[in-house]
């Protein structure tokens, strides 16, 4: 297992090449491609906020990937947002995941972390599943990418479902 550090500015660079990598782009919620000026002004603009927290999941000093959460404010609750490097190796996606509610519940000291997938997207749905998060509902047609319409599936997790997972040995 790896750990969940807080994102610099040397991670600018491969942060942007993985969220414009076509598998990840096509997966996010807005996807076009990303500028560098866009990604900089992006990154100095949440430092500045502590409600955001940009993570980088790294194994042995090697970034394979990156999480966020974002704390819905007065509250305990966050929406997070991931990728995996697009040439990690398989089995990253689910130890980032772990990894990343450990930190949420552990150093956040979150109760509860929100995700939201596209409908299309069969990787990140089973992805949710498979961590343990439940699925709360369905945006019906929330998504419009061209002409078409998606639903957007959001999926929660609880800190009580943490303490049963780990008490489970299932972490
Ligand atoms: C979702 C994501 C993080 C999973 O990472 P990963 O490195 O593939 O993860 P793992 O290899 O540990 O696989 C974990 C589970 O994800 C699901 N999964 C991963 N790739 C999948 C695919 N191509 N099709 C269907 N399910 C898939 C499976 O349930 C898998 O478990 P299994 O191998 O036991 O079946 C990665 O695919 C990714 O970064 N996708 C693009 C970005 C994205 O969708 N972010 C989320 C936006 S809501």
């Amino acid at each position: 297992m790896g750990i969940i550090r807080p994102m610099e500015e040397s991670d600018l660079d491969n942060v942007l090449r993985w969220r414009n990598h076509p598998s990840i782009r096509r997966s996010m919620l807005t996807q076009h491609e990303i500028s560098l000026s866009e990604h900089t002004d992006w990154f100095k603009s949440i430092q500045s906020d502590v409600n955001k927290y940009p993570m980088i999941y790294e194994e042995d000093g090697v970034p394979l990937g990156y999480v966020n959460f974002n704390i819905i404010p007065e509250s305990s609750s966050a929406n997070w947002g991931f990728y995996s490097a697009p040439d990690s190796p398989k089995g990253t996606g689910t130890r980032l995941g772990l990894s990343a509610l450990d930190y949420a519940f552990k150093k956040l000291n979150l109760d509860k972390v929100c995700g939201q997938a596209l409908s299309s997207n069969k990787a990140s749905v089973n992805f949710h599943l498979k961590l343990g998060f439940i699925e709360e509902g369905v945006l019906r047609e929330q998504s419009k990418q061209g002409l078409k319409y998606q639903d957007i599936i959001c999926y929660s997790f609880l800190r009580e479902d943490w303490i049963r997972k780990l008490a489970h040995k299932d972490v």
